[in-house]
């Protein structure tokens, strides 16, 4: 076949290389257990409200589902305090940042994204033919001054991950202040704050909400795919500005997310109790994993969210390959250009005696 087929912008683009699924990990290996510690999932299940609206809305899914999620949005609405208007729901996040580029990116445009951070804002724009300029973490944080002189007239997009994935740390209230301050006008921001629950009750972290009062070029970003359980139905939503909502939703596709996924969405947020178990059960196995990283002098990065970056003074592609092989699934660093680290999602205190015990073989 031609390459002429395809759009040019592809020759470019490195597929990107999602986990195994479980099922095949446990065939390759003969293993009848794997704990999946690799995409940052509520490994506590779903929530128990969110399955009981999914089973009521069951007899219904002969019909399309609201093309504009009605009922969620304006539970969204109440929830955060904001505009039914402002709020755009997606079929994951992930939708979202598609719809982010295929509403703002032309040809030639410019993105300020940070390295390491999430991939698929150079995927989404850049397939779209934008130029994606990635400003490498200083030490160990965002090096907000470095994007703000990578910014120029092209640019269109900053995208901001707070928490990042995959380090997890925080940009704080006072280093955001200070990008915002500093920021030119033209530049839309994207605060993508798939994390938010996890770093909230922190007091220096700051509310993405706060600067879109403040400034109608701004994008945030949320999912219930992390505190709320549920990524594989796929929901998350954006807040915006009305001018930049009504554009973005001529571009958004009719019957974007399903009627159980709104459905489940809607009995997620009001089950506070899954919420605050998650958190816990979070909170216990990042104590879990930093005591041993500190017992095996392993440096990493504070987290903030449900997995730790952690630098596990081996190639990761070995340490990967081989704790997997012991049922044990965790994400390389060698991926971000990493190559000594890894992520690793919380779990269960179960799950987590389980990493912590195989990854120790390795050390012996
Ligand atoms: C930073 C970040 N943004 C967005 C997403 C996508 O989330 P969703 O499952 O809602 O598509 C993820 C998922 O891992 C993420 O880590």
């Amino acid at each position: 076949m031609s390459k002429d087929l395809f759009r040019k912008e592809l020759e470019q683009l490195r597929p990107y290389v999602p986990g195994k699924p479980i099922e095949e990990v446990k065939r390759e290996y003969g293993l009848s257990e794997i704990e999946k510690m690799a995409s940052n999932e509520n490994q506590l299940g779903p929530s128990p409200l969110a399955l009981e609206y999914v089973k009521r809305a069951l007899n219904e899914v002969n019909f399309y589902p609201e093309s504009t999620a009605v009922e969620l949005k304006r539970d969204l609405a109440d929830y955060l305090g904001v505009g039914f208007d402002n709020i755009i729901v997606g079929n994951g996040a992930e939708e979202l940042l598609s719809l982010i580029a295929n509403t703002f990116i032309n040809q030639g445009d410019e993105v300020v994204v940070a390295s390491p951070s999430f991939g698929i804002y150079g995927i989404t724009t850049s397939i779209l033919g934008a130029k994606v300029v990635s400003v490498p973490f200083k030490v160990k944080e965002y090096d907000l001054d470095g994007m703000l002189n990578a910014i120029n007239d092209k640019t269109k997009l900053v995208y901001l991950c707070n928490p990042n994935n995959p380090t997890g740390n925080i940009i704080k209230k006072k280093d955001m202040d200070y990008f915002f301050e500093k920021l030119p006008s033209h530049v839309v921001v994207i605060l993508d704050e798939a994390y938010f629950e996890y770093a909230m009750s922190e007091s220096e972290y700051p509310n993405g909400l706060d600067y879109l009062q403040k400034r109608p070029n701004t994008v945030v970003i949320r999912t219930f795919s992390k505190v709320y359980g549920l990524a594989g139905l796929r929901v998350g939503y954006l807040i915006t500005s009305k001018e930049i909502a009504d554009v973005m939703n001529k571009a958004k596709l009719t019957f974007n997310v399903n009627k159980l996924a709104q459905e489940a969405a809607r009995g997620a947020l009001r089950d506070k109790e899954h919420r605050e178990k998650t958190l816990e059960m979070n909170a216990k196995s990042i104590e879990m994993m930093e005591n041993f990283f500190d017992q095996m002098e392993f440096d990493y990065f504070k987290s903030y969210t449900n997995f730790i970056f952690v630098d596990v003074q081996k190639h990761s592609k070995i340490i990967f390959e081989g704790l997997m092989k012991q049922g044990v699934i965790v994400r390389p660093g060698y991926f971000w250009g990493w190559d000594n680290w890894i992520r690793v999602s919380t779990g269960t205190i179960q799950q987590t005696k389980k990493f912590t015990s195989t990854l120790y073989t390795f050390y012996l």
